[in-house]
């Protein structure tokens, strides 16, 4: 570790900022959340790769209840434009009728991955969709219905690293969360 735990990447210093600590009472709130409000259900939690593996590996253990878990794989086109459109690339492999289901995502920015899964899900006969993000950038949502029902931090429109939070591909093994330096 540099001064004051800085790391560096790819040329670029990043600064600790939310701690394993941090992380860890974060992750038990929301999980008590999501039992309180899914008491007598068993949710299904539906976890976007690759990000957001690790919170969701630690957010399923953290949940005492009844509850089932897959995973999917989503692309996002920005070329787009203002419509901008979400594919599966790796598929729900399950059948989503009638169930209530938790979208776990490592972080929400523009809303516009959560945009497209959600009304897609909605399609496929859901009963109850609702977005679990480890982290949420307010300032930066386009899509106001893809705000995160469960959410373990709100924070500025800086770009983060690390808790399977990646900088191309790279430091998602980081258990703790950096930000850039300023
Ligand atoms: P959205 O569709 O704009 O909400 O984008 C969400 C996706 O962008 C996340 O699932 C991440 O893969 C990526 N992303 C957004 N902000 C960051 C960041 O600060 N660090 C790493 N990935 C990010
Ligand atoms: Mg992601």
């Amino acid at each position: 570790m540099d001064n004051n735990g800085e790391i560096q990447v790819f040329g670029h210093t990043f600064v600790p900022y939310l701690s394993a600590e941090d992380i860890s009472a974060a992750v038990k709130r929301v999980a008590g959340e999501i039992e309180r409000d899914y008491a007598g259900r068993e949710p299904l939690f539906l976890v976007v790769l690759t990000g957001a593996f690790v919170f969701a590996a630690d957010l399923f253990r953290e949940v005492k209840m009844p509850a089932t878990i897959r995973f999917v794989r989503l692309a996002s086109y920005e070329a787009m434009a203002s419509t901008g459109e979400v594919r599966e690339i790796m598929g729900l492999d399950t059948d989503v009728t009638g169930k209530d289901i938790i979208v776990v995502e490592d972080i929400v920015d523009s809303g516009t991955t959560m945009h497209y899964f959600l009304s897609d899900l909605k399609a496929k006969g859901a009963a109850s969709a609702e977005v679990c993000s480890l982290l949420f950038k307010p300032e930066a949502l386009k899509f106001s219905e893809a705000e995160p029902r469960y959410a373990g931090f709100r924070i500025p429109r800086d770009f983060v690293i690390g808790y399977g939070l990646d900088y191309d591909g790279y430091v998602r093994n980081l258990p703790a969360i950096y930000t850039l330096k300023k």
